[in-house]
């Protein structure tokens, strides 16, 4: 079926390409493809800015000047929502909760120099968040502006629709390269990614397997029903007559090793494969989970290629001293190295 074409933005500045990994498909024996979401324009890019591209054109629909998002310091969600305001002309405002790092890098570091402002609120539940950052709208609203508020992590039914049609952009991708992917792999938090792919698939009427990798279980109460809601919201905004289920999703918690952020068996490894085999960044906490994801299955023979590893971006983690200092310590070969 064809899906309503919801108004766009164009922020990335071109159709990320999807590539086969020849040297990781020869260490594994499953073939590998990744689809780069991680590349793009805008804020350096990732699976966040894809989903910003509906939101805000329809932010821009409703006569929106301000943008007002919540997350932690490192939110990859919040710089994205940054950058992206910076690119259109509107103003933003980041409500962000997490006491450590002090100093500004990673996501921090560019939130501040996409010019967005700072409201940082300590460490605070994401419910507190939830409720800090809606006085915040209040005020700004006071003040006589038209704030449009992106939920934790854009996860909203009409970020989902961005992913919905981003199924179908790599399926074409993919064919023309003379090949089909039987099995999608991609990070997941807050949903709208595994819901908008969950849908894309349903269009498309297509049985590829689909598996989120929990990466952040505590997000919300209720994961799968969530990730429910949002996919059956798109489903409302771009295709009515589908209604997506629970055995439509696939999600694991295998890979999360001790919860968000936190190590995991598998992590070090993936990093280090990518990086080696094929000169592509995964990060600790969102996509080196995926790929660990993948490698496990690979030599447990329990996925089935091609396999397409969504690469959801978030590479910026890396450059925070936490990570890099961690990662640079657990791999063999740089530990040994005298800086
Ligand atoms: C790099 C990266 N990968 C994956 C995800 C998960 O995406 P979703 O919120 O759509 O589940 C996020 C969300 O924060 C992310 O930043």
């Amino acid at each position: 079926m064809k899906p309503v074409d919801l108004p766009r933005l164009d922020l990335r500045g071109f159709t990320s390409p999807v590539q086969f990994l020849p040297r990781l498909t020869d260490d594994l024996g499953v073939e590998i493809w990744v689809k780069r979401d991680d590349l793009g324009s805008v804020g350096l890019a990732g699976n966040k800015v894809r989903k910003l591209e509906t939101e805000l054109a329809q932010a821009r629909a409703l006569g929106a000047t301000h943008i007002v998002t919540e997350g932690s310091r490192h939110s990859n969600a919040t710089r994205a929502a940054a950058a992206a305001a910076a690119a259109i002309g509107m103003k933003c405002t980041l409500v962000l909760c997490h006491d450590e790092p002090k100093e500004p890098v990673g996501n921090l570091l560019l939130d501040g120099l996409f010019g967005a402002d700072l409201r940082l609120v300590g460490d605070i539940s994401w419910v507190e968040l939830a409720e800090v950052t809606s006085g915040v709208v209040r005020d700004i609203e006071e003040a006589g502006e038209r704030v449009y508020r992106l939920p934790i992590g854009s996860a909203t039914g009409r970020g989902a629709a961005s992913f919905a049609y981003a199924y179908a952009e790599a399926e074409r991708q993919m064919e023309a390269q003379g090949a089909v992917f039987n099995t999608i792999v991609h990070a997941s938090s807050a949903g709208s990614t595994h819901a908008g792919l969950t849908l894309g698939r349903a269009i498309r009427g297509n049985s590829t397997r689909i598996i989120g990798v929990i990466v952040a279980p505590e997000v919300y109460e209720d994961v799968p029903g969530n990730y429910l809601r949002l996919a059956n919201e798109a489903a409302d905004l771009i295709a009515p007559s589908l209604r997506i289920t629970s055995s439509d999703l696939e999600l694991t918690e295998d890979y999360l090793g001790e919860g968000y952020g936190k190590p995991a068996a598998g992590v070090t490894e993936a990093i280090d494969l990518m990086a080696r085999l094929e000169g592509i960044v995964v990060d600790p906490v969102y996509t080196a989970k995926a790929v660990a994801a993948i490698i496990d299955m690979a030599r447990n023979g329990t996925i089935e290629g091609p396999v397409l590893f969504w690469h959801t971006g978030g590479y910026h983690a890396m450059f925070d001293p936490t990570y890099a200092t961690s990662v640079w310590s657990d791999i063999p070969r740089l530990r040994d190295i005298k800086l």
